[in-house]
């Protein structure tokens, strides 16, 4: 695997490989790479000519600096795991490489994605997120982009951004990948002490519980059950939503729309997301 660490000169491989028609996918990361992750690669590989994976932890989306200074880094057992599934290049710049001196800080119209959910939770976060994948589809100009589904808005957010910047770039959103017991597979479960990893499972289980007790009508017990057990198991919520695929809330349910149940809660200061298609 090429490690590459320069701006122009990842750009400049691209293009070549570009010209020779090669089919391109591109899978952006932060690192303290998972099975998730992994995935994403191995789905790459299936459907590309060429895999690039990006690690760079973007300091301009993390709305809290003690999320940003604690995000887990383990580069050596990163590159072994990208070389083990196949990945073709890693993209791993400096902050200088990604932001240099006379970048241009843009603002992105992200509409209601940016006042909701994640959004209302995390100021600032999918400006960030935009500014950073923004700058590496530039220079990264892949044919497929691949996205875990486990962040949801996220995956929408950056369809947003495609449109709004005409990248020409065909997204594709994968499955979130869950450990044994179901709890979803992310960079910060490695943070969980044993005791803390224990009740990060309620996540998924109160995914789980709606899933199994929805019904059409209203929905505010449900989320109100969902939330009491998040809150038994000592876990600080900031929301448990029911919305449509669209992300647009569903008070009463007509059994038939398909309905997402959202969930971002915390255990301590590490902060979990999940979500799952429940009806
Ligand atoms: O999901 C992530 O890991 C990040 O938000 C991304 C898309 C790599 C941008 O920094």
């Amino acid at each position: 695997m090429l490690i590459c660490r320069l701006s122009n000169k990842m750009s400049a491989i691209v293009d070549s490989q570009r010209k020779m028609e090669q089919k391109i996918g591109f899978v952006p990361t932060m690192g303290a790479l998972h099975e998730g992750h992994l995935s994403l690669i191995r789905q790459s590989k299936k459907e590309n000519d060429q895999t690039i994976c990006s690690i760079f932890v973007n300091p301009t989306q993390f709305n809290n600096p003690s999320d940003f200074e604690k995000y887990p880094i383990t580069i050596e057992k990163d590159i072994m795991a990208l070389e083990e599934a196949g990945c073709d290049i890693l993209f791993l710049p400096s902050v200088t490489e990604i932001y240099p001196s006379d970048f241009k800080k843009e603002t992105y119209s992200l509409g209601t994605l940016e006042t909701i959910l994640e959004g209302k939770h995390r100021p600032g976060h999918f400006q960030g997120v935009c500014q950073v994948v923004d700058r590496l589809l530039c220079i990264i100009s892949c044919t497929n982009l691949y996205l875990g589904r486990k962040d949801y808005q996220q995956c929408m957010v950056i369809r947003q951004l495609i449109h709004l910047r005409s990248h020409p770039v065909i997204v594709h959103t994968c499955e979130t990948i869950r450990e044994k017991d179901g709890l979803a597979m992310s960079s910060r479960n490695i943070r969980l002490s044993p005791a803390e990893r224990e009740k990060a499972v309620c996540l998924v289980e109160a995914l789980r519980l709606i899933q199994k007790n929805i019904q059409a009508g209203n929905l505010t017990s449900l989320i109100q059950e969902a939330t009491s057990l998040l809150l038994a198991n000592g876990l600080v919520v900031d929301y448990v939503a029911l919305t449509n695929q669209q992300l647009e809330p569903l008070d009463h349910w007509d059994g038939h729309t398909p309905v997402v149940g959202l969930i971002a809660a915390s255990i301590h200061d590490i902060r979990l997301i999940d979500n799952m298609i429940v009806a």
